[in-house]
């Protein structure tokens, strides 16, 4: 049976269980085509305490597109060491980053959003498909509420850029169900998220933003566009 034609029973089996539950469940029907991509996110976070300390089988594996913040690295080297675990790190293909960089300049992101796409690209979508390649679920920390364009995104949906069903464990908590579960739990996160920093990608790319501004207003706040950077086609 193709994965695609699996994921009307995966839904009805999964799609009500909590996210230790789900987690557990496609683990055990996947076992060994399993894999979570963190960005080290507050949600990312939450992911991988409930992988670990309930040892469900699933690696993980994060993205450093060269761009990244020091706070960022740091808290992958922390998060592994809390939880005795392994987080792979993937990095964009050299000679794509070089000739991106002959290409549109080494900050040349902030010239076009077709630019910035290219950028994103080579430094995560690439690398992404890498890491996706012969699995069956990808897990993620999307959440409905991060933007507009993220709400009717479903628990259990097919990525068809990846040719994968996609798993998103959170999707249905609030901000605030997030940071009472992290602060309960002593889950390690990253300090920016004090300074005004709620969504983080990389430093380039990413501000704080003020009080009453959208999550995602301080990723590529020069541009108009949906604020995605590819990962999640849709
Ligand atoms: S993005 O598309 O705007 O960059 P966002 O930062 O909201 O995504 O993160 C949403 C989910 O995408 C994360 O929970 C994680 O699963 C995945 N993701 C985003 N960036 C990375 C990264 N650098 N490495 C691994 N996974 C990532
Ligand atoms: Fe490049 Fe910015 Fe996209 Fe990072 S977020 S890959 S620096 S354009």
């Amino acid at each position: 049976m193709s994965l695609k034609v699996h994921l009307d029973y995966l839904i009805e089996k999964v799609e009500n269980l909590s996210p230790i539950e789900g987690l557990a469940s496609l683990a055990d029907q996947f076992s060994g085509k399993i894999v979570f991509s963190s960005s080290l996110g507050q949600e990312d976070q939450v992911i991988t305490q409930l992988i670990t300390t309930n040892m469900i089988p699933i690696h993980i594996f994060s993205l450093d597109t060269g761009r990244l913040f020091p706070e960022t690295l740091d808290l992958i080297a922390r998060t592994e060491s809390k939880y005795n675990t392994k987080i792979k790190v993937l990095y964009p293909e050299r000679e794509s980053v070089e000739n991106l960089v002959d290409d549109i300049g080494i900050n040349g992101f902030y010239d076009s959003v077709e630019n910035r796409k290219a950028c994103c690209y080579v430094r995560k979508v690439e690398p992404l498909k890498r890491a996706l390649q012969g699995n069956s679920i990808w897990v993620t920390g999307l959440r409905a509420e991060q933007s507009a364009n993220r709400c009717d995104m479903k628990k259990l949906e097919w990525d068809e850029a990846n040719q994968i069903i996609k798993f998103n464990p959170l999707l249905d908590w609030t901000y605030e169900e997030m940071i009472s579960y992290i602060n309960n739990n002593h889950v390690p996160y990253n300090p920016l998220h004090d300074k005004g920093f709620i969504s983080i990608g990389c430093a380039p790319c990413t501000r704080a933003i003020l009080p009453g501004e959208d999550a995602r207003a301080g990723r590529w706040w020069w541009e108009d566009s949906k604020k995605e950077c590819g990962l999640h086609a849709r």
